[in-house]
C-alpha cells in the first residue's frame, strides 16, 4: 500500500479530469510495465499503432489515476468488466470508488465519484458526422424536430451535445449497446438542461445529467446516479505533479512507439488475487 494522494469525492460531488494521450506519462517500458497480461493481449489487438498507443497510455494514466485515490501501487489494482463491458475496480476493493471513461480524438476523460454510479462521455464534434441518419435511429421525435429547427453549425454542436448526454447514461447503467433494448438512450432527454431534473429508470433509482467543458471542439457529458450532486464546469488536467507530488513535473515526450516484442509486464498482481462477482464476466 502507498498513501493516497487524492481526496476521494464527497458523496454529492464527481471529480473530471481529462488527458492527452499523445504524450507519454513515462518511458513505455514504465507505462507497459504497469499493465497487466490482459491489457497487453487487448492492446495487440489493435491495428493501427496510434490507437494501440493510446490504449496503453489512457490504461495507464487510469491506473495512476486510481491508485492516487486508492493508496495501491499502480501495476497492482485490478479490474473486472461487467456483463456489457463497464469496468469496476476489484482490487483493492474499497468499496465506495466508481469511476467511468471516455476518449476522443486523442483526449481522455474521467470522472470519480463515492458511492454512486456515474459515466462519462466525450466525442470530438466532427462536422462531416451524419447526425440526421443518427438522429433518426436513436433521438425521440421531439429531439428530431428540436434538432431539425437549428442552422447547420448549432445542429452538429446541439446533436453532440444531446448524444454525449445519452451516452453518458449509457454507460452509467454500464449496459452499452448490447444492453440496450430499454436503453434510456432511446427515452426522452432534455438537452438543453445543464442538468435534467431525476427521472426513474428501471435499474438505477434516479439519475441526473450535465454537460461540462472537456476543451474546444468536444462535446462532453457526465451522468450520475442520484440527484443533487455536485459537477465542475470544467475537467482537471491531469499529470503526473497531480498525482505524484511537485518533483515529477516535467514535459512529456511525444509518443512515438512501444516495444511490443521486448517488454513483459512485470510486477502485476492484481488480477490474481480475486475472482469474478455474480454479474461479471469477464476480467481484464
Ligand atoms: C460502451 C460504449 C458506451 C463505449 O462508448 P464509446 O464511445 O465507444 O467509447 P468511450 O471512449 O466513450 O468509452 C470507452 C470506455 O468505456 C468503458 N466501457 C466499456 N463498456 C462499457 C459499458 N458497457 N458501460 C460503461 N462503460 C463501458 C471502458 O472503460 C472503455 O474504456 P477502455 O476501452 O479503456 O476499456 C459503447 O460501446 C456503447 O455500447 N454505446 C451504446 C451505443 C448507443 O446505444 N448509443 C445511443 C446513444 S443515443
Amino acid at each position: 500500500m502507498t498513501e493516497a494522494r487524492l481526496p476521494r469525492p464527497d458523496s454529492d460531488e464527481v471529480h473530471l479530469w481529462k488527458v492527452a494521450l499523445d504524450f507519454a506519462p513515462m518511458a513505455p517500458t514504465a507505462v507497459l510495465e504497469t499493465l497487466s497480461a490482459e491489457e497487453h493481449g487487448h492492446a495487440l489487438r489493435f491495428r493501427a499503432e496510434i490507437d494501440r498507443t493510446r490504449y496503453v497510455v489512457r490504461r495507464w494514466w487510469l491506473r495512476e489515476l486510481l491508485s492516487a485515490y486508492v493508496g495501491t501501487d499502480p501495476s497492482e489494482l485490478g479490474f473486472i468488466r461487467g456483463p456489457y463491458g463497464k469496468p469496476r475496480l476489484v482490487v483493492p476493493d474499497v468499496g465506495w470508488l466508481r469511476f467511468s471513461l471516455s476518449h476522443s480524438a486523442g483526449v481522455v476523460a474521467f470522472a470519480v465519484a463515492t458511492g454512486r454510479e456515474v459515466g462519462v462521455d466525450i466525442e470530438w464534434e466532427r462536422r462531416d458526422f451524419p447526425v440526421d441518419q443518427v438522429a433518426w435511429k436513436f433521438f425521440t421525435d421531439d429531439e428530431r424536430s428540436r434538432l431539425g429547427r437549428s442552422s447547420s453549425v448549432e445542429r452538429v454542436e446541439a446533436f453532440f451535445a444531446l448524444w454525449t448526454r445519452k451516452e453518458a447514461l449509457v454507460k452509467l447503467t454500464g449496459r452499452g449497446l448490447a444492453g440496450s433494448e430499454s436503453s434510456p438512450s432511446k427515452g426522452p432527454l432534455r438537452a438543453e438542461a445543464t442538468c435534467a431534473p431525476s427521472l426513474c429508470l428501471p435499474d438505477v433509482r434516479e439519475w441526473s445529467v450535465c454537460g461540462f467543458d472537456a476543451g474546444l471542439g468536444l462535446a462532453a457529458a457526465v451522468a450520475v446516479e442520484g440527484d443533487h450532486c455536485r459537477v465542475p464546469a470544467t475537467t482537471r488536467e491531469l499529470s503526473l505533479a497531480a498525482m505524484r507530488g511537485r518533483d515529477s513535473a516535467r514535459a512529456l515526450p511525444t509518443v512515438t512507439r512501444f516495444g511490443w516484442d521486448r517488454v513483459q509486464p512485470t510486477g502485476h498482481r492484481g488480477n490474481q488475487s480475486t475472482g469474478p462477482r455474480p454479474g461479471d464476466v469477464a476480467s481484464l
